[in-house]
């Protein structure tokens, strides 16, 4: 009940198409089909991944959070990235915060829409987060021919 409530407010309080909103300082990858061989937790054994709260509304429509707005914060990043295959295939997003030099930003809230044709999808933080003044998110389908995804964090 409280993450609904959350959910809501963060989406009232975001909007979209904020003003001073840049994905400049957002290091992401493309929406990158993958193989067992090639997956993130593959490549880096040694990391271990957070899973976000997940909401699904409708197939394949999902919502994915981590903290939550806080008085005082303000959009830091809105990305939006998409991709369609022929065929279904397992893909990973990778996206990293800041890309370059700590920006000082502490964050406090970091939320991913996501719509596709596969019903579930992963989201998860693997370095940094909420608190933090980095952040590193992975998100994951499997067998999926469309991937669409919006990327808002929040911080101070
Ligand atoms: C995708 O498949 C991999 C390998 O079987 C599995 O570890 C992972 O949990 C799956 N991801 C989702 C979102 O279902």
């Amino acid at each position: 009940m409280f993450l609904v409530i959350c959910l809501v407010l963060c989406i009232t309080v975001s909007g979209y198409g904020q003003p001073h909103a840049r994905a400049s300082d957002l290091y992401y990858t493309d929406i990158t089909a993958v193989t067992d061989e090639t997956r993130y937790t593959t490549l880096n054994p040694d990391i271990t991944l957070t899973e976000m709260n997940k909401v699904k509304h409708t197939k394949g429509n999902i919502v994915f959070t981590s903290g939550e707005r806080t008085s005082g914060d303000r959009l830091i990043v809105n990305h939006y990235d998409d991709e369609s295959f022929p065929t279904p295939k397992d893909i990973e997003v990778l996206m990293s915060y800041p890309a370059g030099a700590s920006t000082g930003v502490t964050l406090t809230c970091i939320e991913v829409y996501v719509d596709q044709s596969a019903d579930d999808a992963g989201g998860y933080l693997s370095k940094g987060g909420i608190g933090q003044t980095n952040v590193e998110i992975l998100l994951t389908s499997n067998l999926t021919r469309s991937f669409v995804y919006e990327t808002f964090i929040y911080g101070y």
